[in-house]
Parts: structure tokens; C-alpha cells; sequence
């Protein structure tokens, strides 16, 4: 038998404009899936058939890199499906990498990378490589427009690319905000694509969203925690200026500020979750617990891929 593991991850900064090829900034969250495999006489994912909906990242990770008979899969799974926190990312990528080690290969991260973006791109329809890359490096994530220092590797779609680096953050603890409306991705990244073409000022907010992610980085990295916040509560008032917001992030975001340095609808939103940047996580929990929410602490996680036999 072999597993593989992959973390979940959070957009800090960025969401939706990096689909554009702006600059983003994403760390991997210490909620993790795992998936396990074996060779079996059929197909296998829990117990059911690998053709059910829910299973069709998983499928599509082994068509790509499966060249063998039926699995016995099993999927286990911290990260709370569909709310932005990259639980589809997490379970390609550890996908892939069962299947990479179950044929004795080699695990090289680019190519994982890769292929987990072919997948997500593929189900979404339009999508940036931020969540399969950070599920498959861990730690976090800068995109830019060009190559600078860390630079991991540049993926392409299109006339669109991005070049992906590695960060060091400074350990940090966020609480997660989640309305539990499970919103899928695609229609969001198509209906901010329609609203780009249509009105400038979310054309001018793709690009001051962009900005944000470079400063944002600046001043998490200067441990400026107050700046960082202003930065964050601005990039929710674009993203609901690109329609992805809701009215339940908004309440949750209102609760979390009065304890926060900041806080934004983190994901593809329309739904999905919030993160509050704050020194106080259990007050900040216990205030969007107290207007409905479910909330959560999270932190920062180092590992990314790992695959063990
Ligand atoms: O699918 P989510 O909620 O993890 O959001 C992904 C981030 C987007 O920028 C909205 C889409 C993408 O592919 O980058």
C-alpha cells in the first residue's frame, strides 16, 4: 500500500484576480487529505464507485497518472469540502502522488504541480495554478508576472502565465469563517470574467487587487500586522465590488473586525469562508460562532506533497 498526503490552503491575498495572471499570495493550512491505495480486483474509492461526482478529481489524477489495474482508494480528508480552502487541490495532488509511488516513481513536484493544474483547470473550466501549486509545496506561495528569487516553477494556460515562488512566512494563526454554502468555483471565475469585460471598475479592481498581494506580502513579511489587515479588509471590499461576495461573509467579517488586524473572504467566495488575521483567534472564533458561523484556527503548514510506501 501507498499514501500520500497534501495540505489545504488559504488565499491571504488575491483570489480571482490571479486567474488574470496578477500577483497572489496563498499559504498551505494544517488541515491536510490523505489518500491511500492498493491494487484490488476492482475500482474502488471508500467503499463505492470511483464514478460518483465527488469522486471526479480523484478519477481524472488516476487516468492521468495511472498506467495499472484497478485501486483500492481511500480518501480521508480534514479539509472542509467546497469553501475555499483547496480540499479539491489537496485531493489531486495527493491523488497523483499515490499513483506516482504506487509505480515506484520518483515524486517530482513540478510535474505533480502540473498535472494537478491540467486536472483542476479542466473540471473548473478557467482556473490559476495558486491551489494545486500550494498543495503540492506546502509552506507558501507568491505568483507573479515574472521570475524573481524562490522561483519554483512558471505554468501557462493560454496567452496567460504564471511564475510561482516559494515564501517564508512568519508563523502565523488565522481563524476561518465558514457559511457552509458550498459555492463552486467555476461559475464565480466565469462571472467575474463577464463582469471584467464589462465594466472597468473591475477591470481597475483585478489590477489594485494585484497590488495589494505585493504590498500584503511586504508587510507580513515586516510582521506590520496592522498594515496587513488594512490590506486584507480592502481586498474584500474589491471582491465584493466583483461580485463574489455574501451577505454571511460580510456578517462574519463584521463580527471578526473588532478583534482583527484585518479580515476578507478568503477562496472563490459566493459562499465558502472567510479569514480573520488577528491576535485574539479565540475571541475572534467565539464572535462569528455568536452571529451563526462555524469557525475554525488554522495555521501555517510546511509540508507539502508527501508520499510514503
Ligand atoms: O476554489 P477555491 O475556493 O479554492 O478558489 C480558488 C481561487 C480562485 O482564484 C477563485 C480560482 C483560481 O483558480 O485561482
Amino acid at each position: 500500500m501507498v499514501a500520500a498526503s497534501a495540505p489545504g490552503k488559504l488565499i491571504l491575498f488575491g483570489e480571482h484576480a490571479v486567474v488574470f495572471g496578477e500577483p497572489a499570495l496563498s499559504m498551505a493550512i494544517d488541515l491536510r487529505t490523505e489518500v491511500f491505495a492498493r491494487p484490488h480486483t476492482e475500482w474502488l474509492a471508500d467503499g463505492s464507485s470511483l464514478k460518483d461526482e465527488k469522486y471526479r478529481y480523484v478519477r481524472r489524477a488516476v487516468e492521468m497518472a495511472w498506467k495499472g489495474g484497478p485501486l483500492w482508494l481511500e480518501i480521508r480528508s480534514m479539509i472542509p469540502l467546497g469553501c475555499g480552502l483547496g480540499s479539491s487541490a489537496a485531493v489531486t495532488v495527493a491523488t497523483l502522488g499515490v499513483a506516482t509511488g504506487l509505480q515506484g516513481g520518483s515524486v517530482q513536484p513540478e510535474v505533480i504541480a502540473r498535472n494537478a493544474f491540467d486536472i483542476e483547470h479542466g473540471v473548473q473550466g478557467r482556473a490559476s495554478p495558486i491551489d494545486t501549486s500550494t498543495a503540492t509545496h506546502g509552506s507558501a506561495i507568491l505568483v507573479l508576472k515574472e521570475a524573481r528569487d524562490g522561483l519554483l516553477w512558471k505554468m501557462e494556460k493560454g496567452d496567460r502565465h504564471w511564475f510561482i515562488h516559494h515564501r517564508d512566512l512568519p508563523p502565523i494563526r488565522l481563524v476561518i469563517g465558514n457559511t457552509g454554502i458550498a459555492a463552486a468555483t467555476g461559475p464565480l471565475v466565469e462571472g467575474v470574467k463577464r463582469r471584467v469585460e464589462e465594466d472597468d471598475r473591475a477591470a481597475a479592481a483585478i489590477a489594485e487587487i494585484g497590488e495589494i498581494a505585493l504590498e500584503g506580502l511586504r508587510a507580513l513579511g515586516a510582521k506590520d500586522f496592522v498594515r496587513t489587515g488594512e490590506l486584507m479588509n480592502r481586498n474584500h471590499d474589491l471582491l465584493n465590488l466583483l461580485g463574489v461576495g455574501h451577505p454571511l461573509l460580510d456578517k462574519f467579517v463584521t463580527a471578526a473586525r473588532p478583534y482583527s488586524y484585518g479580515a476578507k473572504l478568503t477562496g472563490a467566495g459566493g459562499g465558502g469562508s472567510m479569514v480573520s488575521l488577528t491576535d485574539d483567534p479565540d475571541r475572534v472564533r467565539a464572535a462569528i460562532e455568536e452571529v451563526g458561523g462555524r469557525a475554525f484556527i488554522v495555521e501555517t503548514e510546511p509540508r507539502g506533497l508527501e508520499v510514503r510506501a
